[in-house]
């Protein structure tokens, strides 16, 4: 027997941008992920555009530009996409619906009908095969339109067209969908602000006055949505999700290990004051060293009180370190953070450190600190894979996974209440960070190159059979 609860949600995940395509179909509006062109790996993520290329690229009919336009095709080829998860046993699917699929404009005053009904779609063939939906409301994109017209999230009016969202899918899916996800990696406004909440840097008067203001009105949005979800549609359950920027002090000195918990307090605020209603000490004290004033509303410290989440979710994919001099050590990165190098860790290709252990280390910290059901929303290996005969020979990657879901297991054995673990990109898609497609997390092979090029054709590595007994042992094979 593993350590695994029977009703234990193996799956995998995918973001709508990163998957769909169908830029121009079923009345689908620009998003703020339709904007951004390839970016090679050796010059890092591209997460950032001015003004200007915003412009140029809203105006651009010509899409082969921009990658995540195109996705891996799951427009039109979920179907055979489901199957293939149904092959491996999947019990749930963590996806996104991407906003200007449902409101083009994000404040158009109707649904697009045919959005809802593309997603209609989905999710009555996953009950087909038992799979449980898991749906992220806002995963790193949100209508063009709100940024151009709006500045995305530093705008308060964006919350009332962000309720109205999730107002529509809450009616049109509460029946089918008990789990839901307000914002993917919420802290990714601080951190990669076009992306995450939709700012152009430019139309800022003080750049990281305007995130936190933006981070303020998300995590209204979230809470107001968590309201109305527990008062119309009790049976919901609406999580909260974080990029688990798991760091080590680089030694025991007390100085680094100050710096380490400093550090470490203002990482979790994010998910703090969605499980905790309220803003730490910790972050209102860094506002006040950084002259940050946040415009909060009356209503907001009841709003955020009242109306907090019923479990946590995170990705998780690397571990960094910190010291007191980090300025002049080595560095190294994690998805959305650069930090000290480990000199103990291997790392990918893309530079993030991998580290099995710090996924027990992580439910850990995260259980013992919120005291409410896990989620491992995201963990995966983003490398490069050969086609051999046809085949991809992916022992690397079943090494990875299979040391990751052993500390969960570790995890769980310490105690930890873990509900599920969706594994990122379960098939090859769009990379968020630098829209390539050679950077591969899945299973399931997809024949498509940077360029686009390629026959779309969906192939099964050797981790796919390797997962599929995975779920089918519960855990038992690893
Ligand atoms: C997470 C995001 O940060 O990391 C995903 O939620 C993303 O959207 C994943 O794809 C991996 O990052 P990347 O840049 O390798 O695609």
């Amino acid at each position: 027997m593993s350590g695994f609860p029977a009703d234990f949600l193996w799956g995998g995940a995918v973001a709508a941008n990163q998957v769909e395509g169908g830029v121009r179909e079923g009345g689908k509006g620009l998003s703020t992920a339709d904007i951004f062109p390839l970016s090679e790996r050796e010059k890092g993520g591209c997460f950032d555009r001015t003004w200007d290329q915003i412009l140029e690229a809203a105006e651009d009919r010509n899409d082969s530009g921009y990658p995540k336009r195109r996705g891996i095709d799951f427009y039109h080829r979920y179907r055979e996409d489901i199957a293939l998860f149904h092959e491996m046993g999947f019990k749930s699917f963590r996806f996104s619906m991407s906003w200007s699929r449902i409101f083009p404009n994000g404040d158009d005053e109707q649904p697009n009908a045919e959005g809802i009904k593309f997603y209609h779609d989905v999710v009555d063939e996953l009950k087909k095969y038992g799979i449980e939906p898991i749906v992220t409301l806002s995963h790193f994109e949100m209508p063009l339109n709100l940024t151009l017209k709006y500045n995305g999230w530093t705008d308060r009016r964006v919350i009332s067209f962000f309720e109205k969202f999730a107002a529509v899918l809450f009616e049109e899916f509460h029946n089918d969908i008990r789990y839901w996800i307000t914002f993917n990696e919420i802290d990714a406004t601080i951190h990669i602000p076009l992306t995450g909440a939709g700012i152009v840097k430019e139309h800022t008067e003080n750049l990281e006055q305007s995130c936190y203001q933006a981070l303020h009105h998300q995590f209204v949005a979230s809470a107001l949505v968590t309201k109305l979800a527990h008062e119309k549609y009790p049976e919901l359950k609406i999580g909260c999700m974080t990029t688990k920027n798991l760091k080590y002090p680089a030694t025991c000195k007390p100085e680094d290990c100050i710096q380490w918990l400093q550090e470490t307090e203002v990482d979790a605020f994010y998910t703090d004051v969605q499980v905790f209603g309220e803003y730490s000490y910790t972050v209102r004290k860094l506002w006040e060293r950084k002259q940050i004033e946040i415009q909060e509303e009356p209503e907001d410290a009841r709003i955020l009180k009242e109306n907090t989440v019923d479990f946590v979710s995170f990705s998780y994919y690397a571990s960094l370190v910190t010291s007191a001099e980090g300025a002049k050590k080595e560095k190294a990165s994690a998805n959305l953070l650069v930090g000290e190098k480990n000199p103990y860790l291997k790392q990918t290709p893309w530079g993030w450190q991998i580290d099995p252990v710090g996924l027990r280390f992580a439910l850990n910290q995260m259980y013992s600190r919120y005291k409410l059901p896990l989620f491992v929303a995201e963990n995966g290996l983003g490398t490069l894979d050969v086609l051999e005969d046809g085949r991809i020979h992916d022992s690397y990657r079943i090494e990875y996974i299979r040391e990751h879901i052993h500390q969960m297991e570790l995890a769980i054995e310490d105690g930890v209440l873990v509900l599920g673990y969706t594994y990122w990109g379960c098939i090859d898609c769009i990379s968020a960070s630098t829209s390539e497609m050679s950077k591969r997390y899945g299973f399931i092979y997809v024949d498509q190159d940077d360029q686009g090029n390629g026959t779309l054709k969906r192939i099964r590595k050797d981790s796919f059979n390797w997962y599929k007994n995975v779920i089918a042992s519960n855990g038992e094979i690893l």
